[in-house]
């Protein structure tokens, strides 16, 4: 038997101001973003911006649906978006914000494992890491070097290709 530890290595910022300017500026799109959320069901909203080689910003929301399963997350959308928009442009960053008229969210924002699961594929494709930035409403940023930092021994197109 042997153990193998996995860690995960984190920056806190305790403010925005405290982020490299190009972040803050992400964030700040993130936080428009979720201006265009459709979220009457949870009432939670989120915002994720994407900024890409090129210096262009791609925002995307959460977009939801009666049939909850078919709801569509932020950075799932932000992503797509950014596909389309700017094909074979890489993305250098993600930013993710939320906020629900429930409750105050001062926690950061943590991506669902289905979105872990696409910024990884598409950090694969790109062949490069993908920067990730969270926070809630309020309160502390986490900024993490990669998308696979959140998905450890995730699955990947490695196993089915020969
Ligand atoms: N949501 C996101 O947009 N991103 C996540 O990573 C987690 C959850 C959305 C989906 C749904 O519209 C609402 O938040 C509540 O789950």
């Amino acid at each position: 038997m042997k153990e193998i530890t996995i860690t995960t290595k984190i920056k806190v910022f305790r403010s925005a101001e405290e982020l490299p300017s190009d972040y803050q500026t992400l964030l700040n799109s993130a936080r428009a973003a979720m201006d265009y959320a459709y979220a009457p069901y949870s009432r939670f909203r989120v915002g994720a911006a994407v900024l890409l080689d090129n210096g262009a910003i791609v925002k995307g929301a959460n977009q939801e649906n009666a049939a909850y399963s078919m709801c569509i997350c932020a950075e799932r959308t932000a992503l797509a978006n950014a596909s389309m928009q700017h094909p074979g442009v890489a993305i250098n960053a993600i930013a993710v914000t939320v906020q629900s008229t429930r409750k105050t969210i001062a926690q950061p924002a943590s991506p669902c494992g289905a979105c872990r699961q696409v910024i990884s594929e598409a950090e694969d494709r790109q062949k490069k890491d993908i920067a990730i930035i969270l926070q809630g409403a309020e309160g502390e940023i986490y900024l993490l070097d990669s998308g696979k930092a959140l998905l450890p021994i995730g699955f990947h197109g490695g196993f089915l290709q020969k």
